[in-house]
């Protein structure tokens, strides 16, 4: 077993949904805003749901619908950077709610590429001489991050989990065709979040904790322009295919000024780059599996189809993974 196969797709979203309108009754913005510059007309927002919970539900989904029990786990991964705690992490607390007794969980933070940086450290744990089962999910409570006096950010996120149960196979059967990760820490102050307080006994200095988004919008916008394209093309130069072999480029959803932007550089008819930014905002790792699960719900993405994922943000990151679904 060397790669593969994506048995099935989940997702789940808090009750709450919260359009602009509503946020325009909190903060200085309108609808109008942030439609033009985002696409954004509402997003879910947890009221007590929590990443954990979220992603029980998207694992129990993902169970039922592969047909398999918890006992079949091999992995749990979990793509966040909204985790509960930083301990326990959130795929130990799937584990336990599954009740998953040979299951290994781990989180990983790679923001919102979180979801293919995912894909690639779990076919690593999938290869092997018998077959593995794996859950991949994105989950995040990005709304705990979010500083509500900050118009600049708070329009933007939303909360949400989604996933893929993923199970070893054959090369020749497998989905998975090549990759591109990349990592720019040099650019990391462009976008952060979760800074802890600190306060050393020994001298007695202290510094204060950032909890909330810090973006330079501008700068992400321009990074993402440049390096997604770039990420894709490396990908495919990779593979045996074209770009124009690609069905569907599900791209992380952040801005839709941003895929379009994509599209018209890459001279690809944006009708290939769906998305549901409009309805979920920006979930970081969640953002892909969502949209993904939606469009295998909703039969635009079929079975042998060629799907370029793209996720880029915080790190700040940024990857691609070629799949035939
Ligand atoms: N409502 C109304 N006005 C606003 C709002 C708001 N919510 N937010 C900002 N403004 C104002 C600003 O104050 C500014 O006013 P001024 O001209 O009087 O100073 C004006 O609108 C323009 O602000 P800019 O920040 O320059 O707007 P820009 O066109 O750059 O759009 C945006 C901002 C949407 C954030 C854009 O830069 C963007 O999408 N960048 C990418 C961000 C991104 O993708 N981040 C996440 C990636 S990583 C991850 O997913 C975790």
């Amino acid at each position: 077993f060397e790669n593969f196969t994506i048995e099935a797709t989940a997702s789940a979203v808090p009750k709450r949904v919260v359009t602009n309108d509503q946020l325009a009754q909190i903060m200085e913005t309108s609808d109008e805003w942030i439609v033009q510059r985002t696409g954004i007309h509402q997003r879910h927002i947890s009221t007590d749901e929590t990443t954990t919970q979220l992603c029980t539900q998207v694992a129990q989904t993902l169970l039922a619908k592969a047909n398999l029990t918890a006992d079949d786990l091999d992995y749990i991964v979990v793509a966040t950077m909204s985790p509960d705690t930083l301990t326990p992490s959130v795929s130990a607390g799937v584990q336990g709610n599954l009740g998953a007794q040979h299951a290994a969980a781990f989180d990983l933070n790679a923001a919102c590429s979180g979801f293919v940086y995912g894909l690639s450290v779990v076919r690593q744990l999938l290869i092997g001489d018998r077959q593995k089962h794996a859950l991949l999910i994105g989950g995040e409570v990005l709304s705990r991050l979010i500083d509500w006096q900050d118009r600049s950010t708070a329009v933007l996120f939303g909360d949400g989990a989604a996933g893929v149960l993923l199970s070893s196979a054959p090369a020749a059967e497998g989905a998975w065709i090549s990759e591109d990760l990349r990592t720019f820490g040099d650019l990391g102050d462009h976008l952060t979040a979760g800074q802890l307080p600190s306060h050393d006994p020994f001298t007695g200095q202290t510094s204060a904790s950032q909890p909330y988004f810090q973006m330079n919008g501008r700068q992400i916008y321009s990074f993402a322009v440049k390096q997604i394209p770039q990420s894709i093309e490396r990908a495919v130069t990779q593979s045996h295919l074209i770009v124009n072999d690609i069905n569907h480029f599900v791209l992380h959803q952040a801005n839709q000024r941003i895929i379009q932007a994509v599209a018209n550089k890459m001279a690809v008819e944006s009708a290939l780059f769906p998305v549901n930014i409009g309805e979920m905002g920006n979930t970081a790792a969640a953002s892909e599996p969502l949209l993904l699960d939606q469009l295998v719900t909703d039969g635009t993405i079929q079975r042998g189809d060629l799907l370029a994922l793209t996720g880029f943000g915080g790190g700040l990151t940024v990857g691609t993974v070629l799949l035939r679904y």
